[in-house]
């Protein structure tokens, strides 16, 4: 005999097959109703009747217990009366946390965030920078072209928006470009085809390298702490003379030498210099007149290191466990 009791689906379900199912137990008993005498039917009819409406009821409130208690979504049964989770709480992405502190602190002292687009044309990218034709300066920066149009280019470099600006505004300009940039290499912990820029410049009368020089030490005073050592190397780019480059002793290894400084204790942060005339020509700016410096950095390599991170496709894959480890670090 099958039992009566009912305690999960599994029993609900044998009581059902076995009591009121076409072929229950309670139908074969209708059955055999039928070919009793009319008179004993009379007497009988009633309680069987009964019998059918009380395992019926039985069965629809055992069933809306059980639902009540197992909230099936996936096919798998769920106990809501266990205790919640607690809601998941997201994070942002470290070059976004970056990114945020980078653009705030120089709004702070009066640059302006602006933004360019990311196909360019050879002037944007190369010719008003003061890159003459089939110069190897251009090789600095191997490039990605757009169906091979030597006139639509994936941009190099952020110094791209520069040129856009200079070209819409009139001085004094103190603007900030930032975005992704696009460069023909193979992918490593050290280089990847696509990172991120920030560029920035100030133009007006009278600019020095002094002030360049001040600007530069507030933004890696106040990134990276009062006490961080900072190196102007001389160097070249095409659009500033003078050029230089900008090291900080190097947070991974605390200048005692690792993979990231290349054992030199030393990581460039930036190039920087003075904006070269023929640029500011190139833009209807009068060099005579007005002068200006400018500088440019990898948001990625100020991420690395901030956050001591050593491989630079970390940024870009996405791995949930590395992701997850800024969550307490807010955004601006
Ligand atoms: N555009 C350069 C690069 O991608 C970086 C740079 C150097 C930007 C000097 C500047 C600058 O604005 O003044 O390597």
């Amino acid at each position: 005999m099958a039992s009566t009791i009912i305690k999960d689906k599994e029993t609900l379900e044998s009581f059902r097959r076995h009591f009121i199912s076409k072929k229950g137990a309670i139908s074969l008993l209708f059955e055999a109703f039928k070919e009793l005498p009319t008179g004993e039917k009379k007497v009988i009819g009633p309680t069987l009747n009964s019998l059918k409406q009380a395992a019926e009821k039985k069965f629809k409130s055992a069933a809306s217990a059980i639902e009540a208690k197992h909230v099936s979504v996936t096919g798998q049964s769920v106990d809501v009366t266990l205790p919640s989770f607690g809601p998941t709480i997201g994070s942002l992405h470290p070059l976004t946390i970056v990114q945020n502190k980078i653009i705030s602190l120089f709004q702070r002292i009066g640059f302006n965030l602006v933004e360019g687009p990311e196909i360019v044309g050879d002037w944007h990218n190369f010719t008003a920078l003061n890159f003459p034709d089939n110069h190897p300066a251009r090789d600095m920066q191997d490039t990605f072209f757009v169906q091979r149009n030597p006139d639509q280019l994936l941009r190099t470099h952020t110094t791209s928006v520069q040129i856009a600006i200079c070209e819409t505004q009139s001085p004094p300009i103190r603007s900030i470009a930032l975005g992704r940039v696009f460069r023909n290499e193979a992918v490593s912990a050290r280089s990847h085809c696509f990172f991120h820029q920030l560029d920035g410049m100030y133009i007006n009368t009278d600019v020095t390298f002094s002030d360049l020089k001040g600007t530069i030490y507030h933004f890696v005073e106040t990134l990276f702490g009062q006490a961080t050592k900072l190196r102007f190397r001389a160097s070249y780019f095409p659009f500033t003379e003078p050029s230089a480059e900008v090291d900080i002793n190097c947070r991974l290894c605390q200048g005692k030498g690792c993979t990231v400084c290349k054992h030199s204790g030393w990581v460039e942060i930036l190039g920087a210099g003075m904006i070269d005339p023929n640029v500011l020509s190139n833009c209807h700016i009068d060099p005579e007149k007005y002068n200006g410096f400018a500088f440019g950095m990898g948001i990625e390599r100020i991420a690395m290191l901030l956050y001591q991170i050593d491989d630079l496709r970390l940024f870009s894959e996405n791995h949930l466990d590395f992701l997850r480890q800024f969550k307490s670090v807010l955004g601006h």
